[in-house]
């Protein structure tokens, strides 16, 4: 993603790219905001690297801990933390929030994922938030409502996750709502990388100069897509 997002940058020329780095001890000084795509367990070595800089955060997995530290970062910088940079998604989990409300109890939500073989985290941070939706949607506690390690029956109010691992899939995802006698199946690909290094370039053009505090992307999107015809025909 660090490459990606470094090959679409031409594409967005409001942004200049200061500094790249990743296991190499080089910090983020002068930078105005910085894109996150590492890994979870590198959150305190990033954190302590950033010198103030706004941050766009898309990596997913992280324990409360590391949630914890960015959180205190954002007291001090504006954060944006984003499972997900396609609008896509983000379309797709106003559309399962709906749904939930609207079909009510007697229709079953089960979310089903797919991506490459090299994904550390299961299920995704997208199938996560995707979940937090359809609770929200449904009425259910969350995360209680989700049941990502099913053994044995399906329980009255669980919200079931499960995902797949293989090849070089890019990042699939479905809301199945399972009904008496119908079914609902909300579904979004990606077939490119690069719609996420785009996103996270806008979110990074988006994020310099707020104030301090978390965002999400609602929040970030919402804001866009009033802006801007976005995306565009091309994609950017
Ligand atoms: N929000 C979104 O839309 C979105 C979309 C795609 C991916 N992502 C997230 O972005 C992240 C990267 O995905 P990817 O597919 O590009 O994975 P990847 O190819 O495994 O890249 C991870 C990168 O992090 C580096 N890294 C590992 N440990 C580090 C450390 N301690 N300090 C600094 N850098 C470290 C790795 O360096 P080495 O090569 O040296 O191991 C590698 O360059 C994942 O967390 C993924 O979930 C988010």
């Amino acid at each position: 993603m660090g490459r990606l997002i470094q090959a679409s940058l031409p594409a967005h020329p409001g942004l200049t790219l200061a500094a790249a780095h990743g296991r190499d001890p080089g910090d983020f000084a002068g930078c105005d905001v910085v894109i996150d795509v590492a890994v979870a367990s590198a959150t305190d070595d990033l954190l302590a690297r950033l010198d103030g800089a706004a941050l766009v955060t898309g990596v997913t997995g992280r324990d409360a801990a590391q949630q914890a530290a960015i959180h205190a970062y954002a007291e001090r910088a504006p954060v944006l933390v984003a499972a997900n940079f396609s609008v896509g998604v983000a379309v797709l989990r106003a559309l399962a929030r709906q749904a939930a409300r609207a079909l009510g109890p007697a229709f079953q939500a089960e979310i089903f994922e797919i991506h490459h073989r090299h994904k550390a985290d299961a299920p995704s941070g997208t199938a996560l938030a995707l979940g937090a939706a359809v609770a929200e949607g449904a009425g259910l506690p969350w995360p209680d409502a989700a049941a990502t390690a099913r053994a044995g029956r399906r329980g009255d109010a669980e919200i079931g996750l499960s995902a797949a691992r293989g090849g070089d899939v890019v990042g699939e995802h479905t809301v199945f709502f399972l009904g008496p006698a119908e079914r609902l199946e909300l579904t979004h690909r990606a077939t490119d990388r690069a719609v996420f290094a785009h996103g996270a370039l806008r979110a990074a053009a988006w994020i310099a100069g707020r104030a301090s505090g978390i965002y999400g992307v609602d929040a970030w999107l919402d804001d866009a897509l009033r802006a801007t015809a976005w995306p565009s025909a091309s994609g950017v």
